[in-house]
């Protein structure tokens, strides 16, 4: 059964540190995410940071939902072909990569989850058009948060500018609630109907986080148990912010000083 958390003012509270502490290690990384370095050293660098300096949990190293072996690392790193949870290791990032950095940090008991795309050098033209698409969808998506409009109002909204470009939605990954819980109810689909689905209540925290493909949407997962790539070998893309639903819109939870513009 469904079960969504509304969140109370101390919970939103906590919920905008966590959140702002999410950014600030994308913000931190971005300088080393330059040609050469192995994606386990942007790990490592992360883990350093969130543990040291920001005194929080990463809440990816050892986590281990049900039918999962628990992830081995503090970051997922996810390269050209890789959809998501891309387990950083021994790989080079090389000019003209993109690479998603996906940050979930815990601080007080709460989660703030987040993730930016990064280019290698000068991207190709068909790597800058998905990832620039695939933010665009990301806030198309978030600009229709606010109270008694629809879960399937976001996945339409994403869809439509996806596919409109020529691009495909993942289906089997999908935005999530989150708070105490890294991942709970509702799902938040990336693709859908206008008006279908859960209705939004202000106080409501999930995530909206895309994964589009520049060829088909089929996915397959590597034999480590959670590197997720294209079936076709494509590119994909991903952006990731935690949202809340306010009285009358959306606030996006998970800001710093680095953080790109809204679309
Ligand atoms: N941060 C991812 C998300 O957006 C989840 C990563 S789970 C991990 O939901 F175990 F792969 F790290
Ligand atoms: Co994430
Ligand atoms: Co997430």
């Amino acid at each position: 059964a469904m079960t969504v958390t509304i969140k109370n003012n101390e919970d939103i509270k906590k919920m905008r540190v966590a959140g702002k502490l999410a950014s600030e290690v994308l913000d931190y990384i971005t300088p080393f995410v330059v040609p050469n370095v192995t994606t386990e050293e942007i790990d490592r660098l992360c883990h350093i940071f969130m543990v040291n300096v920001q005194d929080t949990i990463p809440a990816p190293l050892n986590y281990a939902p049900p039918g999962h072996s628990p992830y081995p690392k503090s970051i997922c790193t996810s390269v050209n072909n890789q959809i998501c949870h891309g387990i950083p290791g021994s790989k080079v990032l090389k000019k003209g990569d993109i690479v998603n950095i996906d940050i979930t940090v815990i601080k007080d008991g709460y989660h703030g989850d987040t993730s930016r795309m990064f280019y290698l050098g000068e991207p190709s033209i068909q790597a800058k058009r998905l990832t620039e698409i695939t933010y665009e969808s990301m806030w198309l998506g978030i600009k229709q948060v606010k109270p008694g409009n629809f879960l399937g109002d976001i996945g339409f909204a994403i869809q439509t500018h996806a596919e409109k470009n020529g691009f495909s939605v993942v289906r089997e990954f999908c935005g999530h609630g989150i708070g105490k819980v890294f991942h709970e109810d509702p799902q938040v689909l990336h693709y859908g109907h206008s008006g279908q689905g859960m209705k939004l209540q202000a106080g409501m925290i999930f995530t909206i986080e895309p994964m589009i493909n520049a060829g088909k949407k089929d996915i397959k997962m590597l034999s480590d148990g959670w590197t997720v790539v294209t079936k076709d070998r494509s590119l994909s893309a991903q952006w990731e912010h935690t949202v809340l639903v306010t009285e009358s819109s959306y606030e996006v939870l998970t800001v710093s000083s680095g953080t790109p513009k809204p679309f």
